[in-house]
């Protein structure tokens, strides 16, 4: 049994995605397990670039099962748009793809409350994707949201969507939001959206338990990161679901004695997205530096990504929360010119360490990072895919952040592409993804 999370372990857009889709050959079924089409995953298959946003990476696999988990909520909309787009560049998506009947259905009108609460003058924006990601979670634990499973049932739907429209248009009236949106037409389009995905639809816990009952193995796909998880992370600058290892197991329905380890993957820097606490934030020339050279913008949204240097205390939180038995550090390459890199070692307030990760945004905004600087190899490792081959000073680098965060780095990345990454030998990330097949 080798069954295995692999998460973000940082805000997001760790290259998750490319992670994924390297790993997703040594194992039968890849499943999602959480989020929404606010996720952007940037996959490149030779000079062959895709973006997948509801689809796990590991569709891109020949032959290989992808899984939308329970977790997730869907804009059927947008998952068409996806797979018509993946179908097009030739990817059998609808031969492969299951979709759970558990998952949650997104509407416009979950668009247009989120427009209302992160527009509101005097409130605090978050800086969501606006993709109505939050709202649909909001139904969801109100236990009013409609799932896959209902949108099926052409005759119980029509019933259950025009009470929760009603409820949404008395809600937008008493907010004095006079936005006009067509409900009846959207149901209509809803009910064709339903034939089109009827044949993926099915319950998909029961799938991976038989699955893995049979002796096939899963790897399970976090969206976003440890730090926007809805629990664990920065609150409430975060997302509205479980992106820690957890949500692997509520978010399939498949039990944590079924899973053998769990991957974090994290950028050899880090990067933010919208708003929220950043301590090792750089906003100035080094920042822009390290958004240039890395390319950092979001792939949902086009939106400028925060950049800012690597955070070990931070790592170290999201070690313990998920357990990371291995780290992938990414992007290794993107840091190839600097002179010296700083590393985020400790955390401290009021001229005091701090040494658990504080709950509450004010503390965390109070936080002062104590940096140590790396000395840096000026030297490009962009495509290296040999532990050996990595120049001495690159990897003192990986070293020092595996004694500082405490966790082995058993995978490092230096490019986008598949073949530009080092598993390294003898690891116990080697060991949990197994052979390459
Ligand atoms: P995800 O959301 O975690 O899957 O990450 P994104 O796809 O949003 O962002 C990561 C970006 O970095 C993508 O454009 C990837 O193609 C790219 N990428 C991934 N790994 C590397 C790497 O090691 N080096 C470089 N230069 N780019 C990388
Ligand atoms: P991937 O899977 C980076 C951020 C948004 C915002 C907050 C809440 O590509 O790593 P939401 O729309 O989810 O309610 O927004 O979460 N966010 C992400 N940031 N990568 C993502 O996904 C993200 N998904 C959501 O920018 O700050
Ligand atoms: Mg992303």
């Amino acid at each position: 049994m080798a069954n295995v999370i692999i998460l973000g372990s940082q805000w997001g857009d760790e290259g998750k995605g490319k992670i994924v889709d390297l790993f997703s050959e040594r194992f039968d079924i890849v499943a999602r397990y959480q989020g929404g089409h606010n996720a952007g995953h940037t996959v490149f298959i030779g000079d062959r670039k895709f973006v997948l946003k509801l689809i796990p990476s590991g569709i891109l696999r020949p032959g290989k099962q992808a899984v939308i988990g329970n977790g997730l909520v869907i804009d059927p909309g947008a998952l068409l748009s996806e797979i018509d787009a993946l179908q097009s560049l030739g990817v059998a998506v609808k031969d492969n793809l299951s979709i759970s009947n558990r998952a949650h259905v997104l509407f416009p009108v979950h668009r247009m409350m989120e427009r209302m609460s992160e527009g509101r003058p005097g409130r605090v924006s978050l800086g969501t994707t606006s993709r109505g990601i939050g709202p649909c979670y909001e139904d969801k634990i109100a236990r009013r949201g409609i799932r896959i499973g209902d949108l099926l049932n052409r005759d119980g739907f029509r019933a259950q969507y025009d009470s929760l429209m009603e409820e949404k248009a008395i809600i937008a009236r008493s907010l004095g939001i006079y936005e006009e949106l067509d409900f009846a037409a959207i149901r209509d389009e809803y009910e064709r959206f339903a034939d089109c995905i009827r044949p993926m639809v099915c319950d998909t816990a029961f799938l991976l338990n038989e699955a893995i009952a049979g002796g096939k193995t899963v790897l399970f796909e976090g969206a976003q990161g440890g730090m926007l998880d809805i629990d664990h992370g920065t609150y409430p600058f975060v997302t509205s679901s479980n992106a820690t290892a957890g949500g692997a197991c509520t978010g399939t329905g498949v039990a944590p004695t079924r899973i053998s380890g769990v991957i974090g993957v994290s950028k050899a820097y880090i990067t933010r997205v919208g708003g929220g606490p950043f301590p090792t934030e750089a906003p100035g020339a080094e920042g822009e530096s390290i958004r240039k050279r890395g390319n950092e913008f979001g792939a949902v949204t086009g939106r400028p990504r925060r950049c800012g240097w690597f955070d070990a205390p931070l790592l170290r939180y999201t070690a313990a929360i998920n357990g990371f038995d291995s780290i992938v550090i990414t992007k290794l390459d993107v840091l190839d010119e600097f002179e010296r890199i700083p590393v985020c070692v400790a955390y401290r307030r009021g001229g005091r360490e701090v040494t658990a990760m504080p709950a509450t945004v004010t503390e965390m905004e109070q936080m002062e990072p104590v940096f140590e600087w790396a000395p840096g190899w000026k030297e490009s490792t962009f495509g290296i895919d040999s532990y050996d081959a990595l120049p001495a000073r690159a990897k003192d680098y990986l070293a020092f952040l595996e004694s500082r965060t405490g966790v082995e780095a058993g995978c490092i990345s230096t490019g986008p592409e598949r073949n530009q990454t080092i598993v390294r030998t003898g690891s116990r990330l080697e060991k949990l993804v197994g052979p390459a097949r």
